[in-house]
This record gives C-alpha cells, sequence and structure tokens, in this order.
C-alpha cells in the first residue's frame, strides 16, 4: 500500500472522507499528537486499528467529534461539572469519558459501558471531523508501545505501507496526550494527566480527584498498564538532583565506544559541559511540546538515551513525567 502525506485541503479531504466511508484509515493532525482515525460506527474498521498498530485488544478508544457535533447521541448522564469543564476547555487537548449510549462499535470501547470522547482543537482535525461528519475513534498513530507521533514523518516512519493516508498539519504544539478524565461519579478524576491540569480542572468543577492504580484492582483506564512511549535503544533517566550522574554516565558510554545523548531542559543543558545534548527547550509547555520528538531523535542519534527530569514536577510536568517515566525509567 502507497502511503501519502497530503496537506490538509479540499481535495485531500474528499480523498479522506473517501477512505473512512470505505472503512479505512486516515492519520490527522491533533494540538496533542497525530491520530490514526476510523469510522466509529464501523465495526471492522475500528478492529483495523488494533490490527494495523498491534494495539492489545483491551485498550479502549478515544471517540474524536467536531466542535458542533451533539455529544448526547453518543453518550448520557452528561453531568454539571462536565458540561462547565466542556465550555472552559473544549476545544481542546482534554478527553472526557461518560456512560455510552452503545451507538459506536462495542471495540472502541473494549466491551466497557463508558465512552471517551474529544473535541480537538486543531483546526486541520476540526476540518478533518467536521467533513467527515463521523464521529472517528483514534489512538495515537505510532506503534504500539513506540514513541507517539507529533509530526507527520513520525507516523509515515511508524505506518508506512499500512495506511493510504496522512493529513499533514505541521507540528503538534501541545507535544503529549490528552487529559483523561472520567465524568461518570460525582466528583472528575484524572485517569490520564496531560495539558489541562488537575488544578485548572478543579478551577472549575470545584474539585477533582486523581486515580492512582491498585495492585489487584481492575483498571479504570486501561491504557494506564502498558509499557508505553519507548524509544528503541537504551534508556536511562535522573532526577535534576542527580543530573552529575547523567554526565558520568554520557562520558563512560562514550569511553565504551558508545553513541550517548543527554536529553533535558535549557537549566539542566547549562551544566552538562560539551556532552551532546538534545535540548527540551525552557518551560514545561515547551518541554511537553517538545519530548516525543527529542525521544524519537535520540533513537535515531544514540545509543543510549539519558534523560534528566525538569527541577520543576507539577502542573504539565506531572503528565511530562508520567511519559518520561514508561519511555526511560
Ligand atoms: O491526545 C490524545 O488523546 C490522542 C489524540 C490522537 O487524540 N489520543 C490518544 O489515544 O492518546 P490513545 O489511544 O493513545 O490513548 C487513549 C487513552 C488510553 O489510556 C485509554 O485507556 C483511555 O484513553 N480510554 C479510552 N477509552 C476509555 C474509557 N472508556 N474509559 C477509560 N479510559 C479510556
Ligand atoms: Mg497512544
Amino acid at each position: 500500500m502507497l502511503t501519502q502525506i497530503l496537506p490538509i485541503d479540499g481535495s485531500s479531504l474528499r480523498l479522506a472522507k473517501n477512505i473512512i466511508e470505505r472503512g479505512g484509515l486516515v492519520a490527522f493532525p491533533t494540538e496533542t499528537v497525530y491520530g490514526l482515525g476510523a469510522n466509529a460506527f464501523d465495526d471492522d474498521a475500528v478492529k483495523l486499528i488494533y490490527a494495523t498498530k498491534g494495539r492489545p485488544s483491551d485498550n479502549p478508544l478515544i471517540v474524536h467529534v467536531h466542535r458542533d457535533y451533539d455529544i448526547s447521541a453518543l453518550v448520557r448522564d452528561v453531568p454539571d461539572y462536565a458540561k462547565l469543564l466542556a465550555k472552559a476547555f473544549l476545544p481542546g487537548p482534554l478527553t472526557m469519558v461518560y456512560a455510552s449510549r452503545g451507538k459506536v462499535s462495542s471495540t472502541v470501547s473494549c466491551g466497557l459501558d463508558t465512552l471517551a470522547v474529544r473535541v480537538p482543537s486543531h483546526e486541520g482535525a476540526q476540518a478533518f471531523l467536521k467533513f467527515v461528519g463521523l464521529p472517528i475513534a483514534a489512538p495515537s498513530a505510532n506503534l504500539s508501545k513506540h514513541v507517539s507521533p507529533v509530526t507527520a514523518r513520525h507516523v509515515f516512519d511508524d505506518l508506512e505501507g499500512r495506511i493510504e493516508l496522512i493529513l499533514d498539519g505541521g507540528k503538534c504544539s501541545g507535544g503529549i496526550e490528552s487529559t483523561v478524565l472520567d465524568c461518570t461519579g460525582d466528583v472528575p478524576c484524572v485517569l490520564r494527566s496531560g495539558l489541562i491540569t488537575r488544578d485548572m480542572i478543579a478551577k472549575v468543577a470545584g474539585e477533582c480527584d486523581e486515580y492512582r492504580m491498585v495492585e489487584g484492582e481492575r483498571v479504570r483506564s486501561p491504557g494506564m498498564k502498558y509499557k508505553h512511549y519507548s524509544p528503541r535503544c537504551r534508556t536511562a533517566l535522573f532526577s535534576y538532583a542527580d543530573r552529575m550522574q547523567a554526565l558520568a554516565l554520557y562520558r563512560q558510554c562514550l569511553s565504551r565506544g558508545e553513541r550517548a545523548a543527554i536529553m533535558c531542559d535549557d537549566m539542566t543543558a547549562a551544566d552538562m559541559e560539551d556532552a551532546f545534548v538534545l535540548s527540551l527547550g525552557a518551560d514545561e509547555n515547551a518541554v511537553a511540546s517538545n519530548l516525543y520528538d527529542r525521544l524519537r531523535e535520540g533513537e535515531r542519534v544514540a545509543d543510549v538515551l539519558i534523560a534528566v527530569a525538569p527541577l520543576k514536577q507539577d502542573g504539565v510536568m506531572v503528565g511530562v513525567m508520567n511519559r518520561l517515566t514508561k519511555a526511560c525509567g
């Protein structure tokens, strides 16, 4: 299969709609990462997502809709706090989990009675969703367990020959996946941290819980239990306090004749002397936005990728640390 990368315009959108309507897959940009989309009503198309990515069959998918889509067709029991949150943050990087009406393919939620819904803010995503006019089930457009894609090229590197079309909307600005929020209880509960932080949610909803996996308990968000986001090279992760140990390991790697790189923010980079640094940038939004791109660069240029965690660990960094630990820990 020939994989095309096309800019988003009338002709690529017509092709995208045609592919989706005949049960195929289209990769599209969002403000977080690229998604691999299929018609959420089409069971075979949704199954094709799992086969194409090599995704475990018990990890449910998010359904994406455009800003004017009436989600009450898909879900029920939307609580008042969720309406406030939708008003405050949508379209944007917040996925909300509700009781499902069971209208989309049951493969989307892997048999759960809930449905995760997301309204992305990326203009290209909105154009695609509006033009196709169907709810689109989509995970991140990477091979399962690999680093999520933030450019069309990243999608191509993972899925060339497996999908027909990648809609190119440039580099994703957010850089880490959406916050997943359970809205089925009296109080919203963060299942996966992201750019919309627990504090931001609590400010609008009054309060907000955060899910913690309990040993032996059935996981509420199955995706969280898998190894994820891994670059295809050896990795090591150091705290900011241990950054000089990272530099020592870097020197050790070089002396063994291995290619090494240190991935860190600008503040840490200042201490890394002459080491080869993959910079994550200066502030938390830059770090989130650059993380996956640097992980993919790291696996290309190094045998050992040595990451140093930023000093600051709250807000958006909760989501970044969650990914960094899974990728390099
Ligand atoms: O930013 C994003 O969310 C990106 C873009 C493409 O929208 N998508 C994404 O999808 O990250 P994926 O498949 O990589 O992650 C989906 C997450 C998983 O952790 C999954 O367990 C959770 O959402 N999820 C999906 N449906 C759920 C449900 N019904 N209940 C609880 N968690 C759910
Ligand atoms: Mg993913």
